[in-house]
């Protein structure tokens, strides 16, 4: 625990900065188990976000774990810490006024909740997205091939295997990715945001422009 630290008061208060920068930041959560969809719905999301000029940015699992969390592992109390330090950085991005966009399993509810708390202590909108599909979709969809891993005993700890997953019961957003297509899911989210007045719906493009 430090000690003998000060907090240092800016000189540009929130409501200021979104003035200025024409933009309000707030987190948008996925959970759900690996996968599910959580990475490709986050990176289609900011890229529609980004592509109408809105400042989007996303903190994905595993590549928050090449740095940052290079020094976690799987084990409860690293998961634990592991959602610890992203709700930390997307609230930081989004007290930026950014969009920050989190692609983690986050298996554990208490730490969801943490993380909702942490924003709103700060006056910041916590938007969680539940991308769900059922454990014999995600097993046959096994993109990087872990859950064959896991049954095989290779990998320890694997959520929906050998570690739990606890369903969000209220997330804001609920989507069965077995059922929508990738399109459909991001404007499920993007409907919400308009709806909620977080994204104002005449800056949207309604097509993302191909490569
Ligand atoms: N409707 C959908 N939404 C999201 N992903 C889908 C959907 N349908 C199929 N998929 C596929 O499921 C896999 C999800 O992988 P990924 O996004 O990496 O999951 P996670 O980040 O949750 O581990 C991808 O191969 C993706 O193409
Ligand atoms: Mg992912």
């Amino acid at each position: 625990m430090a000690t003998n630290i000060t907090w240092h008061e800016g000189s540009v208060s929130l409501e200021e900065r979104q003035g200025l920068l024409k933009q309000k930041g707030f987190t948008i959560w996925f959970t759900g188990l690996s996968a599910s969809g959580k990475s490709t719905l986050a990176t289609a999301l900011e890229q529609t976000l980004l592509h109408s000029g809105i400042n989007a940015y996303r903190l994905d699992g595993d590549n928050i774990r090449f740095g940052l969390n290079k020094n976690l592992g799987f084990g409860p109390d690293d998961r634990t810490e592991n959602i610890r330090r992203i709700s930390e950085v997307a609230k930081l991005f989004a007290d930026s006024t950014v969009i920050a966009i989190t692609a983690f399993i986050s298996p554990y509810k208490a730490d969801r909740d943490s993380a909702r708390e942490l924003h709103q202590a700060a006056n910041i909108p916590f938007i969680e997205v539940f991308a769900d599909a059922p454990l014999d979709v995600v097993e046959e969809r096994d993109p990087k091939g872990l859950y064959r891993k896991a049954k095989a005993g290779e990998i320890k700890e694997f959520t929906g295997i050998s570690a739990p997953y606890e369903a969000p019961e209220q997330a804001e957003i609920h989507i069965k990715t077995h059922e929508v297509s990738v399109e459909l899911g991001v404007q499920k989210i993007l409907d919400y945001l308009v709806k909620t007045k977080l994204v104002d719906d005449k800056m949207l493009v309604k097509k993302i422009p191909s490569p």
